[in-house]
């Protein structure tokens, strides 16, 4: 875009101050802005983009743990005999930036070994080969990074030989950035000539694979199923035949793993179903009414609380790619360039990140199956370096289950 167009697609949307310091810029600098500017989806970085209001809810039915127990041999055989028929794929979402463990590094190369070195990355490849292994069989493994952790990730992986995994069955990706814009609905730079970004959220993960052309691969080795799910837990159980066999079984285009929730009020996002089709409500989002509703059973109406360990049907993933995920506003603190050229470390938030989320997403699959697991051996997160979800809590549920530190 030369800088005329540039100046007018700017002043179209208010937006002229990021020329700035244009006549400071050299070539290539400039260049780099304006193929910023010209990637900008407006519609993504607007402030009316605020969540919307929640329709009828209404509670899911789900397998519980007693169910499970049940049917496990059945849905085992089945999800076992998927995976070796090559229909799964692991998606490990390592894009996020992790702020609140303090960390600057990507979150997988944090190392919560004590007495040796285990790095949460290592781990969850432990897990995933523990399943590759029972089944005698290969998956892929896709990996989201950003464009803050990309270089470091796959460094990460290539000095550790990827921990054992199989180097041609690991394929990574960046998921796509958004810019910040500042309280006053202004984008904000980071540097003369640079756009202060964030990563999009975890709900671009689909749109960025198929960027990068792995849905086509993927769909040349046969994957009919995408397991989702989060960097940060630890005791994550990654492709489990159950959980994919029963998903099978139950005929739904995807599956959600959920704990119960430990009482009423545990701020965990419930998944439920909203004027009818599967949906996840933020705790805060429930009424007070609906928070302590219990069934005949005794326990909570509203209780499946989701643990971002997600399976999609792949053609379904293919039509929910079409369609526009609500967009989330997140005040944060920005650090940015002040007009006056003064580089600010804001200590309250200055602004919003925009992103969209993968819980979203099952909405759109239509169909959800909710499968219960037990807290204790499958949901570790590590967001916080002490206190709740936090480095202390999962060494502790590690141990439990038997993982040496
Ligand atoms: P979180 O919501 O915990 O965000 O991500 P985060 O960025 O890791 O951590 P904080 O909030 O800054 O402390 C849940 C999962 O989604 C991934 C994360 O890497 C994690 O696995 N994620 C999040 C992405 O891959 N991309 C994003 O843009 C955001």
């Amino acid at each position: 875009m030369n800088e005329k167009a540039l100046r007018e697609l700017l002043e179209a949307h208010s937006q002229t101050h990021l020329m700035r310091w244009w006549d400071e810029l050299d070539a290539p600098a400039r260049e780099e802005l304006a193929r910023r500017i010209g990637e900008i989806d407006w519609s993504e970085t607007s402030l009316h983009a605020e969540d919307g209001a929640r329709g009828e809810i209404s509670p899911i039915a789900g397998l519980s743990i007693d169910e499970i127990e049940k049917r496990k041999e059945e849905f085992y055989a089945v999800g076992r005999d998927a995976i070796r028929a090559g229909k799964a794929a692991a998606v490990l979402l390592a894009g996020g930036q992790g702020t609140r463990l303090g960390s600057d590094a990507p979150k997988g190369v944090y190392d919560i070994g004590v007495t040796r070195h285990l790095y949460i990355f290592e781990q969850l490849i432990r897990n995933l080969t523990e399943v590759t292994d029972a089944c005698g069989a290969t998956i892929p493994l896709l990996i989201m990074t950003s464009e803050k952790n990309d270089e470091e990730t796959r460094a990460f992986f290539e000095e550790h030989g990827c921990f054992g995994y199989p180097r041609e069955d690991i394929y990574f990706f960046r998921q796509a950035m958004a810019p910040c814009v500042g309280l006053d609905g202004k984008l904000l730079l980071e540097d003369k000539g640079r756009l202060a970004l964030s990563p999009n959220g975890n709900g671009g993960w689909y749109a960025s694979l198929e960027r990068a052309g792995l849905v086509e691969k993927m769909d040349a080795r046969g994957v009919e199923w995408y397991n989702v799910f989060a960097v940060d837990n630890v005791l994550q159980r990654i492709c489990d035949p159950v959980f994919l066999g029963a998903t099978i079984v139950s005929g739904a285009a995807s599956g959600a793993k959920v704990v119960r929730k430990n009482d009423p009020h545990e701020r965990v996002g419930v998944l439920c179903l909203e004027d009818g089709l599967p949906g996840v409500i933020e705790y805060y989002e429930l009424s007070e009414e609906m928070a302590n509703l219990r069934g005949a059973d005794g326990q909570l109406v509203y209780s499946f609380g989701v643990i971002l360990n997600y399976l999609f049907r792949a053609d379904v993933l293919k039509r929910i790619s079409r369609e526009r995920l609500p967009l989330h506003a997140a005040k944060k603190k920005i650090p940015y360039l002040a007009p006056d050229g003064v580089f600010v470390q804001p200590e309250t938030e200055n602004g919003y990140k925009f992103e969209t989320l993968i819980l979203d997403m099952v909405r759109f699959a239509e169909t959800c199956l909710p499968f219960e697991v037990v807290r204790e051996r499958e949901f570790a997160p590590i967001k916080n370096r002490t206190g709740t979800d936090s480095v202390d809590t999962a060494r502790e549920l590690l141990k439990k289950n038997g993982v040496e530190l």
